[in-house]
């Protein structure tokens, strides 16, 4: 298998933005380049890892700092992490930025209109019905990135120019090898 140094891409946005869907996609295709990936969801760890945790900015603060440890050892042992989450917060982010390898800061950006026309889980539905408290976006802050490494806009890119331009973003910092065509 082929080294690659480990590095940790960040995708951050509003629920229904797109970014669990092309963090599957990366993962495919980093896996078939031969780079070791692993990969944090949100919606999954929040099963396991920090299922005692809420959506107060202080739960929410929390389900970060404790991924955040995962993909601190994960990234300084050469693992390429794909790590999905809303973080809403902007000095959260900047401290997963502090604490891991290589971070790399993907604004998955679709207007609040589109997530809630979409809405892919029937939250926003709910959120708007005054159903769920705190949801982001709705009735709780979503602090967007100023200054992204990678800005995606899912409402105006098909899944594969986002994938590709997050590809190329990764071959041109030297983080993963280029597509070997036979
Ligand atoms: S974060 O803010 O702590 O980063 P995280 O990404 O782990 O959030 O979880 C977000 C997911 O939890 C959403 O995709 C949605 O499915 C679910 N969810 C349930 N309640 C809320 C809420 N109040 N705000 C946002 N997402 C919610």
């Amino acid at each position: 298998m082929t080294e690659n140094p480990g590095f940790v891409l960040w995708f951050t946005g509003l629920s229904g933005a797109g970014k669990t869907t092309l963090a599957v996609a990366l993962e495919r295709e980093l896996r078939e380049r031969g780079v070791r990936v692993e990969r944090l969801d949100g919606d999954t760890v929040r099963e396991s890892l920090t299922a005692d945790l809420g959506f107060s900015k202080e739960d929410r603060d929390k389900n970060i700092q404790r991924v955040t440890f995962v993909a601190k050892l994960l990234s300084r042992n050469n693992v390429g992490v794909l790590a999905s989450f809303i973080s809403p917060y902007a000095e959260t982010r900047d401290y997963v930025r502090s604490q891991v390898t290589n971070f790399i800061e993907i604004f998955v950006d679709a207007p609040l209109e589109v997530c809630a026309d979409r809405d892919v889980k029937g939250l926003y539905a709910k959120a708007f019905a005054g159903e769920i408290e705190n949801f982001t976006g709705v009735s709780d802050p979503y602090e967007p990135p100023q200054n992204p490494d990678i800005h995606i806009r899912t409402d105006q890119q098909t899944v594969e120019e986002s994938l590709q331009s997050i590809l190329t973003w990764l071959e041109e910092h030297n983080l993963i090898p280029e597509r070997v065509t036979l």
